[in-house]
Parts: C-alpha cells; sequence; structure tokens
C-alpha cells in the first residue's frame, strides 16, 4: 500500500545519501600510489630549497639555522631562554650542568604583552620585553652576568584562533635578533649575549636530542606543521663550507604553493584557503595541521547539510563559525571509547543540534579528514628520511624524530597513522618517535649551549 511505498522512498533516499556521503569522503582517502607521489613531490621541493640555482622560487625553503650540531652532553654554564608566542610569553634561566651527572634546571616566570603594546611598534615591544627581562634577572639575582640568550619566536605554533595574526607580528620575525639588540643597548642596564633565534621544530630536535642522540630531525604537529632535520653542509648551497651538517628548517607547510598537490586537494580544501587569511600560502599545513583540520571538517559538515545529508538541512549560526572544531574537539568525537550519545553531547555543547545519525556522519569526517592529514604528514616525513639515508649512503638507517604539538599529542589516532605511513612508504628506515618536553624553553636554551660550545671549541 502507500505506506510501504513511502517507506521504501525514505529507505532509497537513505541509501543514496550514504552513497553520496561516502563519495564525498572517498576524495579524501589516499592511495599508497598518490602517497608516493607525495613523498617523491616533496623530495623534489626539498631539493628546489637547497640548490642555489633554484632557492629563491622554491616553496619550500629550507632555511638555514646555523645549529651545526645536536647537543653532547658537555654542554655546561647558565643560560637565557626567551619564549615569545601570542599575548604571553615566558623568560627562562637554564642551568645545564655536564659530566657524569648531567642536569637542566629550569626557572621561569612568564609575564604577559599588554594589548597596546602588542599592537604598537616593534621597538615598543622589544622595550617591554627588555623590561621585563630586567624584572627576571633581579629576581633571579643575575643582573651582573652577561648570559647567552636563545629566543623561541613561536607565534605562528601558538596562533590560537584564525585571525589572530596582526600585521605588526608579520614583521616583527624579519629582525628579531637586531630589534632586540637595539633594545638592550637602549636601556643600558645590563648586557646579553644573543646567540640564536630558534623554530620550535628546532627546538623540539635538540630537546629530544638531549637525551637521545639519533634524533636528528624535528617535527611539529600542532596549530601549524613542519619540519627540521640535520642536512649535510654539501648540500646547503646558499651557505658556504662543504664539512659537517647543519639543521635546516625546512618549512614545510609550504609544500605545494606552487601547485604540486593540486590533484588531492578537494574543493574543501580550495575553501578553507581561499578564506583564510593567507590564501595561497602554506596548502600542505592547511591539509595536516590542527589550526585547519576542523576548518575542513566545517566545510564538509556544511555541504553536506546543504545538501540535505545532516542537521535536517539547517545550516546553524555555529556552523557558520570560523574555528569552532578546535583540536580537542577533534580529538575528543574520534575517541574509540566515546559512545556516539558522547559525540551527540559535544556537538550540541557547541550548538550543533544532532540526531544520532548526524553524529555517525560527523564522526567519520572527521575520521576521512584527520586519516589523511597524518598520511600527508608521514608522506612528508618519508621523503625527509629517505633523503638522509641518500645523504649518508646507507641501504638502511636507524633515526628518531622528536615531536610536539597538539595534534600529535591530543589526537587518538593521528600518531599511530603518521607512524604507520612512515614504515609503508621508507621501508629502508626504522624511524623511532619521541615525545619532546618544552622545546620551546629548554631547547632554545640547549641550542645557545650548543652554540656556546662550539665557540668555546673553535677559539681552542
Ligand atoms: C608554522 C610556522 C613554522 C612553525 C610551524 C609549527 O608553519 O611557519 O615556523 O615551525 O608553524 O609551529
Amino acid at each position: 500500500g502507500k505506506g510501504a511505498a513511502m517507506v521504501t522512498a525514505v529507505a532509497y533516499r537513505l541509501a543514496e545519501h550514504s552513497r553520496e556521503i561516502t563519495q564525498t569522503l572517498s576524495e579524501f582517502r589516499l592511495t599508497t600510489e598518490q602517497l608516493l607521489e607525495v613523498k617523491k613531490r616533496m623530495k623534489i621541493e626539498i631539493q628546489n630549497g637547497l640548490s642555489k640555482s633554484t632557492q629563491e622560487a622554491a616553496t619550500v625553503k629550507m632555511l638555514p639555522t646555523f645549529v651545526h650540531s645536536t647537543p653532547d652532553g658537555s654542554e655546561h654554564g647558565d643560560f637565557l631562554a626567551l619564549d615569545l608566542g601570542g599575548t604571553n610569553f615566558r623568560v627562562l634561566l637554564v642551568k645545564i650542568r655536564s659530566g657524569k651527572r648531567r642536569t637542566v634546571e629550569m626557572h621561569n616566570k612568564i609575564y604577559s604583552i599588554p594589548l597596546e603594546v602588542m599592537t604598537g611598534t616593534g621597538e615598543e615591544l622589544f622595550d617591554h620585553i627588555v623590561q621585563c627581562i630586567s624584572d627576571f634577572l633581579d629576581y633571579m639575582g643575575m643582573k651582573n652576568t652577561r648570559l647567552p640568550l636563545g629566543f623561541t619566536f613561536s607565534f605562528p605554533c601558538r596562533q590560537t584562533s584564525l585571525d589572530a595574526v596582526s600585521g605588526v607580528l608579520v614583521t616583527w620575525t624579519k629582525d628579531v635578533v637586531g630589534l632586540l639588540r637595539e633594545a638592550i643597548k637602549r636601556r643600558e642596564e645590563f648586557d646579553l649575549d644573543v646567540v640564536a633565534v630558534v623554530n620550535d621544530t628546532v627546538g623540539t630536535m635538540m630537546t629530544c636530542a638531549y637525551e637521545e642522540p639519533t634524533c636528528e630531525i624535528g617535527l611539529i604537529a600542532g596549530t601549524g606543521s613542519n619540519a627540521c632535520y640535520m642536512e649535510e653542509m654539501r648540500n646547503i648551497e646558499m651557505i658556504d663550507g662543504e664539512e659537517g651538517r647543519m639543521c635546516v628548517n625546512m618549512e614545510w607547510g609550504a609544500f605545494g604553493d606552487n601547485g604540486c598537490l593540486d590533484d588531492i586537494r578537494t574543493d574543501y580544501d580550495r575553501a578553507v584557503d581561499d578564506f583564510s587569511l593567507n590564501s595561497g600560502k602554506q596548502r600542505y599545513e592547511k591539509m595536516c595541521s590542527g589550526m585547519y583540520l576542523g576548518e575542513i571538517v566545517r566545510n564538509i559538515l556544511i555541504d553536506m547539510t546543504k545538501r540535505g545529508f545532516l542537521f535536517r538541512g539547517q545550516i546553524s549560526e555555529t556552523l557558520k563559525t570560523r574555528g569552532i572544531f578546535e583540536t580537542k574537539f577533534l580529538s575528543q568525537i574520534e575517541s574509540d571509547r566515546l559512545a556516539l550519545l558522547q559525540v551527540r553531547s559535544i556537538l550540541q555543547h557547541l550548538g550543533l543540534d544532532s540526531t544520532c545519525d548526524d553524529s555517525i556522519i560527523v564522526k567519520e569526517v572527521c575520521g576521512a579528514v584527520s586519516r589523511r592529514a597524518a598520511q600527508l604528514c608521514g608522506a612528508g616525513m618519508a621523503a625527509v628520511v629517505d633523503k638522509i639515508r641518500e645523504n649518508r649512503g646507507l641501504d638502511h638507517l636507524n633515526i628518531t624524530v622528536g615531536v610536539d604539538g597538539t595534534l600529535y599529542k591530543l589526537h587518538p589516532h593521528f600518531s599511530k597513522i603518521m607512524h604507520q605511513t612512515v614504515i609503508d612508504l621508507a621501508p629502508q628506515c626504522n624511524v623511532n618517535f619521541l615525545l619532546s618536553e618544552d622545546g620551546s624553553g629548554k631547547g632554545a636554551a640547549l641550542i645557545t649551549a650548543v652554540g656556546c660550545r662550539l665557540r668555546r671549541e673553535l677559539n681552542g
């Protein structure tokens, strides 16, 4: 009768929806061949970033860091570290002792940067920073020693919202060492030896390398995505000298900015990019870092709602809000221990009224997006470890990657999928992952310490 026909129609529509949902999410499923292709392209971009003739136009910049060595345990002394990120910053005193009982003792104080300073000139900002350092040195009773200082400038990784980048921040990065030295001079109160500016990846690598000497790679899989590793000096054509190694900050987030990943980018990736503050830039990062995964998810959910598969076809104000799906929420939604009812309550908490079917679909969408992110990140890492293996002319390489970042640490599947991808794509490498603790503080101090050790060795 009529009822049966209606039931059939509903069932038919649901089956059709589910087919279309599967179809949409299949765009996020990459084959091993595609991932191998991503690895190959990353290798090409690495080469472009290292070679003199291609460096200028290269997307993956391969920035020299002047860090020539990881810690060997003989570093010692007192060091200052500055960890500048967002509206707070930290000043640290790190006491490193070598010998039989190696210790790293850390003291720190957190200072805030008032909004008017934040939005002011570079000079005003650095005057404020130097005033805080002065307070800290008083507090520690160390005003009269000329301490070496390392500097972590981690705005991109600490950025808490999609549009927290002000123009000033971008221009500061140009010459922070110069600005800091001048501000110290202006104050005429104490002297510091600004030795190192540190990217968070390098801090992470150094912190892990202090415990584990095979650590020669740093990885951040968090709000942003980036890696560094020890490259042969002879391959870094922009820097004179052939001997030894230097750590390069890859800035691999920009991979794909020349269009080389366009065949795997989806319309959702393009939408996220188009509406971002730096559209066209950091395309790889926009596919694999915490800051953007939630945005990709949100764009898919909007599209599926428009097509009538979700939320009864109603696009709520919440769903229109950028940045609602933080890494924290994605991690919760994807947790295996979580019952669907709990997924619904998370969505409810975000202001999204969902049915049970909705919550199943949302969880699937999150899974598809984060899986691809982990695989893409793994493909990039596979390129790096294979490059190092080839550099050293080895059939087999054992190496450790120091890792930090909320996506890696909090997400229930990201790390596992990434590890597996590296195993699949770089079978000649045995890659061990080590979590780093306080790479920006301890790492900055260790880099400074290594810099000072090498300087001492050089001066005999
Ligand atoms: C962004 C920054 C990079 C940083 C990364 C991880 O990609 O450009 O310098 O290492 O985020 O925080």
